[in-house]
């Protein structure tokens, strides 16, 4: 038998793309929103035949005006699109009714990307579409949530929730300009500001302990104030624009060591390893960054019972969470049930390893493998008794702590 002939292909692809902060984005006189991704940032960038405009159905509501007045005032040929928010609509139908336009307007290669303006659930859609048609067109990515500010706008990722399972389908196809307009939280409801803090924390925790003492700090402040910077002078500091930049900051710094996820283990996934299947059951529905603060706190709880995270920190974690205005349990973190199968779960995204980040401090992290269904259940029992009674001092919900463990 003769040897098979072999053909081994090789090929790399770079992949620059910009997170750009602006202001007053909606203002005629502002160039960002009209350029071509890769115009230079001179606003001069006018695409051949019309650029299709995604926008979320609240998002339409309150900016939809001043976004028509936009790109009539400058001329830029566009059509619209308007999209539900919320996870349910998180789907691949969705994925198709923006590929039928990009289609019925004709949307070539490179010349007339499209524009997605909204929280992650449009952003997730139009990401995937974009990604999907004529194999991959660039795209613009203007987010308006907060969690979709900090979180999604560095994340090369697009997705929907298919057959129960969240963001079962999906492609890495990061957009070459992301715009960031903090005054579009203004009208963020209060209850989402919340969930976006939700993923601050997250990062604060995994790698930024200043991040931390400034939620700690400002919790109720930040949410009040929507990440708004209060007037001129009143404040040396403006909490919202530093929590935001550090968030930022620290997710671009991670993602670009492992865009493509070649590596499974992620301490960005700190805080998504039991909440998924949460975030898709739990009933009524809670927010993505609600359940990501839950982890958290499970996460938590898990290292200070294997002795890696005093007993000071689970404390203080779990009252910035409460400032934040978030909870920092639920009855299905108490099940431990729902637990052990959640982390059975993520261990199929993880090839079969836990690749379990845990906290050993505030801001520092360790992975391991080697957690115990025993374990599982003891954190549940906490989670239980945090849901149950908020008035349990974590000292006695944690009775069980290994004996020697600083306190
Ligand atoms: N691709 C990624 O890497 C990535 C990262 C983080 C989150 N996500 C995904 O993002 C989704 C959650 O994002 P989200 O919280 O932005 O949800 P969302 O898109 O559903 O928005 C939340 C709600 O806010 C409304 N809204 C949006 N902008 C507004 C504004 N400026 N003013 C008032 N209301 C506004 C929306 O209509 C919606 O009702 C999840 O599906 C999650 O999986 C993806
Ligand atoms: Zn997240």
């Amino acid at each position: 038998m003769t040897e098979p002939h072999r053909w081994t292909m090789k090929a790399t692809r770079h992949y620059d793309y910009e997170i750009v902060e602006t202001t007053d984005l909606f203002d005629p006189d502002n160039p960002q929103l009209r350029r071509l991704p890769d115009d230079g940032g001179e606003g001069t960038g006018e695409g051949v035949g019309a650029r299709l405009v995604v926008m979320d159905e609240t998002v339409e509501e309150i900016y939809g005006r001043r976004i028509r007045h936009y790109f009539a005032r400058n001329a830029v040929s566009v059509e619209y699109l308007t999209l539900p928010g919320g996870d349910a609509h998180k789907t691949f139908e969705q994925v198709l009714r923006v590929a039928s336009r990009l289609t019925a307007i004709g949307t070539n290669r490179r010349g007339t990307p499209p524009i997605a303006i909204g929280g992650g659930v449009v952003q997730d859609v139009v990401g995937m579409a974009a990604s999907l048609y004529r194999r991959g067109i660039p795209y613009v990515r203007v987010p308006t949530t907060l969690l979709c500010q900090i979180d999604g706008s560095v994340s090369a990722k697009t997705g929907v929730n298919y057959e129960g399972c969240r963001n079962r389908l999906g492609t890495f196809a990061p957009p070459p300009l992301t715009l960031i307009d903090r005054g579009l939280i203004a009208s963020v409801p209060e209850r989402q500001v919340r969930s976006g803090l939700g993923e601050a924390l997250k990062m604060a925790l995994i790698k930024d302990a200043e991040l931390f003492a400034l939620l700690e700090e400002y919790g109720p402040t930040l949410v009040a104030e929507r990440l708004q910077d209060s007037g001129p002078g009143t404040r040396a500091l403006q909490p919202g624009r530093t929590v935001m930049h550090r968030a930022i900051a620290g997710m671009a710094e991670e993602l670009c060591k492992n865009l493509w996820e070649t590596d499974l283990k992620r301490i960005v996934d700190y805080g998504h390893t039991f909440s998924p299947v949460v975030e898709m059951t739990a009933r009524p529905e809670l927010c993505h960054g609600e359940v990501v603060a839950m982890d958290c706190v499970f996460s938590a709880v898990l290292a200070h019972h294997r002795g890696r995270l005093p007993l000071r920190d689970l404390e203080r974690i779990v009252n910035t969470v409460r400032r934040i205005g978030l909870e920092p349990s639920h009855p299905m973190f108490g099940d431990p049930a729902v637990m052990r199968q959640a982390l059975t779960d993520t261990m199929r995204h993880r090839d079969n390893h836990q690749y379990l980040t845990l906290l050993t401090g505030i801001g520092r992290t360790e992975f391991v493998d080697d957690v115990t269904a025993a374990e599982l259940d003891e954190a549940a029992r906490v989670m239980a008794v945090l849901d149950r009674d908020p008035h349990t001092p974590l000292a006695d919900a944690c009775a069980s702590r290994p004996v020697g463990m600083a306190a």
